[in-house]
């Protein structure tokens, strides 16, 4: 989703910006620009549709500054366009705003303050700084003037705001969407995410929510809502450039489904000790044992990895789990249970939707643990506790090596709560090992990518929809592998309960349909078989995934036996490169599909 950007204090300005954002274009955009001035007052607003590649083009040589911010758009009020592009002036062009989050009172604040501002597009950022301009012209200093206008708006925002009659300071203020001051020597940077500014500083400040933030070349002032300075000690990022560079990969998915196994071995270096005990803080162990049922939040692809975590973890410690979507829990909060602990799982650690579920829980004082590969992020500055996922950054679209990380951390967390609570089979569930058995065979399936690839030139060239069916947790893995398939190849993928297909849906198979059946468990591997059947005698092309102890000879892919409970690690890594190659046959772009963004924070 939206990125912000800013500089303060360094001659080559508008290089910064463009590289920051270029950094960010992973999050999702479809529109960006730049504001830039120089200490003579010579300013430079450049907007531009479509990728930064774009935006370049329209760059010319004298658009250079020593202040400046920037932004990727991701719409949400009024369509990508270069007129709803940021930064957006105010109607006296004194003020220039960025903004990544949503106004949810732009209407209101329109009709009481702004009657007579005029609107060039339909972005409720439009109004903000306008509004900011309206507080100013009463008199108030900027700083005031923004402070002001944060106590009438409602809704999230990371701002970033700049006075061309002071080029001396960018204001910033963020509320539930995330932004970071990087701190370098006599400049300062902004930005969404600390890679965009890596280049430039590794050393980063937070900001909390409700504060305000002037941001100078030579010192920032942080300011709490009554107005008290505030010190807090800056951080270094543990993040290197070369883990968010793709090298020689044509694209950054291929290396993250590559990354996996390396990501295993990391998750086993990181949760457990020379004798493969699990090492995971204890409080958080006793917590969960301590609770009568875990409830995970999460949405998309880590939704699907919370269904795999739900089998792993009943199956060790007896404690039942419910798995919720983020957006419905938040609105539908099914009774809980007298002790529930609460568990949520994402990616980013900054989805606004699992945000939302996280600020109830809280108000209720109910435990809860976070599992991101986001450390920082908002989800594991909330939560009460937080396990990272340690799977480098994941920059394409498409979520793989978080999916496998998060199944992996969840098992090492279930084994220490049910050898907590003394459970004979979390006792004999050897994890660490089996974790490396499973980084052994994910190698050996990443080495037949090429034979994949001719699968998929076979199965989906052109087909318009597609199925994944399952039962248990290969149906979960089937949800997981129909959302990789039409997020990227835009065929229209469905994961199906192998047993429920015959109730309805398999009215749309057609002839030639694909349909993709998953079986790595024994006991329904039979069932699964015979609802592979009723496709096929309906005109199906079916393609078999299966283990190798429940393959058939006919089976397009058989993949080598892992400990039952840790099936959906191996099974998912094929769905992974068949989404991949699909869309690489079909010409688009693997690590930045359409409308989508990689950090949704926007409920
Ligand atoms: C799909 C994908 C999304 C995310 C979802 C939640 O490949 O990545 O479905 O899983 O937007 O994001 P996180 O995990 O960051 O909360």
């Amino acid at each position: 989703m939206c990125g912000i950007v800013g500089i303060i204090g360094k001659e080559n300005a508008t290089e910064i910006l463009i590289q920051g954002l270029e950094k960010l274009e992973y999050r999702g955009y479809d529109s960006a620009g730049i504001f830039v001035s120089r200490d003579d007052k010579q300013e430079y607003l450049v907007k531009s549709l479509g990728r930064i590649a774009d935006l370049k083009k329209q760059i010319t040589p004298e658009v250079q500054g020593t202040i400046g911010i920037g932004h990727t758009r991701w719409a949400t009020h009024g369509k990508p366009s270069e007129g709803n592009a940021h930064p957006h002036t105010s109607n006296n062009r004194q003020f220039i705003l960025v903004h990544n989050g949503v106004i949810e009172n732009f209407e209101e604040i329109k009709e009481e303050f702004l009657k007579n501002f005029q609107f060039e597009g339909d972005t409720d950022t439009e109004i903000v700084v306008n509004l900011i301009q309206h507080f100013a012209q009463t008199g108030m200093t900027t700083k005031v003037a923004m402070k002001k206008a944060l106590t009438v708006i409602r809704g999230s925002y990371a701002f970033a705001l700049i006075d061309k009659n002071d080029p001396t300071t960018i204001y910033v203020a963020k509320n539930k969407s995330p932004l970071l001051i990087g701190l370098g020597d006599d400049f300062n940077v902004i930005c969404s995410d600390a890679m965009a500014m890596l280049n430039q500083t590794n050393h980063f400040v937070e900001i909390a929510d409700g504060e305000l933030v002037t941001v100078q070349a030579d010192k920032i002032n942080i300011e709490d809502e009554k107005g008290n300075s505030i010190y807090r000690e800056s951080y270094e990022a543990q993040l290197d450039l070369s883990d968010i560079e793709k090298g020689t990969y044509p694209y950054y998915m291929l290396k993250e489904i590559d990354d996996q196994p390396t990501v295993m071995r990391r998750i086993i270096q990181e949760y457990t000790n020379a004798v493969g005990t699990t090492v995971i803080d204890e409080q958080i162990i006793r917590k969960i044992t301590a609770s009568d049922r875990i409830y995970i939040i999460a949405c998309g692809t880590s939704y699907h990895a919370g269904w795999v975590g739900k089998a792993i973890i009943e199956k060790m410690t007896t404690i039942p789990v419910e798995v919720h979507l983020s957006s419905e829990f938040g609105y539908n909060m099914p009774l809980l249970s007298e002790n529930p602990f609460f568990i949520f799982l994402s990616q980013s650690g900054e989805t606004a939707d699992s945000r939302q579920v996280l600020v109830q829980t809280n108000a209720l004082g109910l435990p809860s643990l976070t599992v991101t590969n986001g450390s920082g992020s908002t989800l594991s500055r909330e939560a009460d506790y937080t396990l990272l996922l340690h799977a480098g950054p994941e920059i394409a679209v498409a979520s793989t090596k978080a999916y496998t990380a998060q199944i992996a951390v969840l098992a090492l967390l279930a084994k220490a709560v049910g050898d907590e609570k003394g459970n004979q089979v979390s006792i004999d569930f050897n994890v660490a090992h089996e974790l490396s058995v499973i980084a052994a065979v994910m190698e050996t399936i990443i080495d037949e990518k090429m034979v994949i690839s001719q699968l998929v030139e076979k199965y989906l060239t052109d087909t318009r929809n597609a199925f994944y069916i399952g039962r248990g947790v290969d149906y979960y893995v089937s949800m997981e592998a129909a959302l990789k398939l039409k997020e990227i190849s835009y065929i229209q993928a469905e994961g199906f309960a192998a047993g429920e297909l015959k109730h309805g849906t398999i009215a749309l198979i057609e002839e030639g349909t694909p349909v993709f059946g998953v079986i790595t468990d024994k006991k329904t591997a039979a069932h699964t078989r015979g609802n592979l059947k009723e496709v096929e005698s309906r005109g199906a092309n079916n393609f078999v995934i299966a283990l190798a102890s429940l393959a058939k000879e006919t089976d397009q892919l058989v993949l080598p036996d892992v400990h039952p409970l840790l099936t959906p690690l191996v099974s998912i890594l094929p769905t992974q490169l068949i989404a991949y190659f699909a869309t690489l046959q079909r010409g688009y772009d693997v690590d930045k599909p359409r409308n989508l963004a990689k950090s949704v924070t926007v409920e």
